[in-house]
């Protein structure tokens, strides 16, 4: 099915099941230890032997000389690999380093082999026999450092590395009021609960592959290019996926190994990553530089608006697009934006939790509050001020949807804004100042093709089956709905299954695009069973309606499952987009609030309150949504408060590669939160008339948090995360 152009009133709309806050269709599963996560996966391959990953102990060099014979003597041994013995390896579309390193090392905890014993601690025991000489090379681990050498990068995923509209120079040199700012995010790692983990098993030149991965057709294509084998003959599998956050989009070193080392073994092998490799071993969210440049005129519009980001990678590796939504939030004559991007020799820089917008907006929100500040001005009537209804970029493309102001307003008066005092340190509850602040969030929606198919059996149960996954955003029960929504049956006669590439081609989890693609497809596959229904029972498919089991046309009616009396029914389709993303902008907007109180003596940093109000389309499960925006509100006071791996930038490793130094924010951090939904739908997206929100839901939080410190104390930090220390010395005198 093609979508091309705004949808009408179609099934959905009837929101009997979808847009109901119906609790996860997994939720059992989960809550009871039940749902088989790839490494506990005991029963798909008997046999399993037991992979444990050796990583490279230098950043950039090479391996001089690699001596197994320790390892290969050590009890329960059964094969190791290396990239010596491996055969040729190609590297995935997605992958920048390699995923087997050797003999040249390109960062710190490369894999350099696998060993592969009978039991998990015998793996262990010989993996630290490996012994291995290396010779280092110089390599550069400091951004600051490096920005100097920084280069415009060719565009990443359609995303240029500048924009200029206008003449910003001369219109921010002769605006009457001006802020210039440099901000820094630090590097973050992904810290989902289950690290990444496979079980691989071969069956003569067919690999099956049990993993945790949220893009599956993605994976399987640079599997295939990585080994050098036909797609057809590899099978991802990845029904239940313990958090990816960016972390799992791509095929990492575990399921290469394992599909090398079950190769060696000639017997399934299983490795899980431990903790530490999914820092230093797999991706993380780079750190970056910003410079972010605003000019007004006197009573707060903007004439020029100008944001600057540096960040670093590996060679081939791509940039944080950070300056991404400045393109968009804002109206202004006179823009610019531009990405540079520095070799850096630390592990690969990838997608993390709403990739560009999230650290861009923790450097353009707080731009924004400053000057709103030097203005004058509420934080509030400023952003309301510079709306704008059309791509400031490309001003004959309108958004398709734009309720910022609205956004804003809402949430002030659900807030309490106006009790805010816009001078900073002036509210106090004992020993704690207590400030507010507001950011906006911005996130762009992307619909990717998706294809389902779904099967009517003779007892009335519709299973649908899709390659789309689930990594914990609830997308096994949004789908559910929509198919119950479109076939006219309550939520417990749908059965869904996911995460296997045997199913057809999904768009898959990532970029908040998952929600709306992947229930659109199952739309589209919905009005093929539909019309295979109604021919079968003879029934006029325009006017059919779908409703409690039944299929009706006038005083006609038949039971549905009544179609599927001789045999099953099965209907595949793929949702295709025109271009209707092109004519029109389709984002998603938000307006977060954050309260703080800070300890007068110590420095010591509260959320108090946050709330964020979101215009995301239609809402398609508005508990799995609420829980998906208090997830990502919880990483944002994250990345405001604690979040940073430390580099070592002598040796060129992320030093806190544990749950236990890499600070993320527990209950106690957090003491409430509050969203609310704008009831919308979106035409232009798809007939779901939905968009994406789980990112939304980061965006713009961290800068709220900054924001409302700065409200408290009157300190401006502008460099994350906000800990203790930079306040200190600061803070107003109590004495
Ligand atoms: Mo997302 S960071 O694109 O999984």
């Amino acid at each position: 099915m093609k979508f091309d152009t705004p949808a009408t009133t179609n099934p959905i709309d009837r929101l009997k099941v979808v847009g109901k806050p119906t609790n996860r269709i997994d939720g059992p599963l989960k809550t009871t230890g039940t749902a088989p996560y790839a490494y506990e996966r005991h029963d798909v391959a008997a046999n399993q032997a037991y992979g444990y990953v050796v990583g490279s102990a230098i950043a950039k060099g090479r391996i001089a000389s690699i001596n197994l014979d320790d390892a290969k003597a050590a009890p329960g041994v059964v094969a190791i690999v290396t990239a010596a013995d491996a055969g040729t390896l190609g590297k995935g579309n997605f992958n920048t380093a390699k995923l087997l390193g050797g003999p040249e090392i390109e960062h710190y905890h490369q894999a350099i082999a696998l060993v592969v014993a009978d039991s998990f601690e015998q793996a262990r025991a010989a993996a630290s026999l490996v012994r291995v000489e290396y010779v280092r090379a110089k390599g550069a681990y400091d951004l600051a450092a490096a920005m100097d050498t920084a280069t415009k990068p060719k565009a990443s995923f359609g995303v240029e590395a500048d924009t200029s509209v206008g003449d910003f120079a001369s219109a921010f040199a002769s605006a009457p009021v001006t802020i210039d700012a440099r901000y820094a995010t630090p590097d973050h790692t992904h810290a989902m609960m289950e690290p990444h983990a496979s079980i691989a098993a071969w069956q003569d030149d067919k690999l099956t592959l049990w993993t945790s991965n949220q893009m599956i057709a993605w994976s399987v294509g640079d599997m295939a290019k990585t080994l050098g084998i036909p797609k057809e003959n590899i099978r991802l599998d990845s029904p239940y996926i313990g958090g990816g956050f960016g972390g799992k989009l791509f095929i990492r070193a575990d399921a290469l190994l394992a599909a090398l080392g079950a190769k060696a073994a000639k017997r399934p092998v299983k490795v899980a990553l431990p903790r530490p490799f999914v820092t230093n071993n797999t991706t993380h969210r780079p750190a970056t530089i910003q410079r972010v440049r605003i000019g007004a005129t006197a009573d707060g519009k903007i004439t020029a608006i100008g944001h600057e980001s540096w960040s670093g990678d590996l060679p081939g590796g791509g940039p944080e697009t950070a300056v991404a939504q400045t393109r968009l939030l804002y109206a202004g004559a006179n823009r610019m934006t531009a990405m540079r991007l520095a070799v850096l020799d630390l592990p690969e820089g990838n997608a993390m939790r709403a990739p560009g917008e999230a650290p861009g907006l923790m450097a353009l929100e707080i731009a924004v509050d400053e000057m709103a500040e030097k203005l004058g001005m509420d934080p509030i009537a400023f952003r309301v001020l510079n709306d704008t209804q059309v791509d400031p970029e490309k001003p004959s493309r309108p958004f398709s949807q734009r309720r910022l102001n609205e956004c804003m307003q809402t949430g002030a008066d659900k807030f309490g804004w106006a009790r805010r005092n816009a001078k900073p340190g002036s509210a106090r509850d004992g020993r704690w100042l207590v400030g507010m602040g507001v950011a906006a969030a911005f996130r762009n929606n992307l619909n990717g093709p998706s294809a389902a198919r779904v099967r009517l059996d003779r007892s009335g149960i519709v299973t649908v089956e899709t390659d789309m996954t689930d990594i914990g955003t609830g997308t096994y029960t949004i789908i559910a709905q929509t198919a119950a929504e479109m076939m006219g049956l309550p939520l417990d006669r749908i059965v869904v299954k996911l995460g296997d590439s045997a199913f057809p081609v999904s768009a898959g989890s990532g970029g908040q695009w998952g929600a709306n693609s992947s229930t659109a497809g199952v739309y589209a596959a919905c009005v093929k069973l539909r019309e295979m229904v109604t021919e079968k029972l003879g029934f006029d498919a325009a006017t059919a309606i779908f409703a409690d089991g039944k299929v009706s046309v006038g005083r006609r009616s038949a039971a549905l499952e009544k179609a599927a009396d001789d045999s099953e029914l099965v209907a595949e389709d793929k949702m295709e987009y025109g271009d209707l993303a092109e004519k029109y902008q389709q984002s998603t907007f938000g307006a977060h609030f954050a309260e703080v109180g800070v300890d007068a003596m110590t420095g010591e940093i509260r959320v108090r309150r946050m709330l964020a109000v979101c215009a995301a389309g239609r809402i398609l499960n508005p508990k799995a949504a609420r829980s998906q925006v208090i997830g990502a509100m919880t990483m944002g006071a994250g990345s405001a408060l604690m979040e940073e791996l430390a580099v070592d930038k002598r040796f060129g490793f992320f030093v806190n590669h544990d749950l236990a130094g890499y600070e993320v924010p527990v209950h106690a951090d957090i003491p409430h939160q509050d969203v609310i939904f704008l009831d919308e739908t979106d035409p232009t997206t798809s007939p779901m008339k939905a968009k994406g929100v789980g990112e939304l839901g980061i965006c713009g939080v961290a800068a709220a948090i900054a924001n409302a410190v700065y409200n408290a104390t009157g300190v401006r930090v502008r460099n994350y995360p906000i800990t203790l220390d930079k306040l200190l010395d600061k803070l107003p005198d109590i004495a």
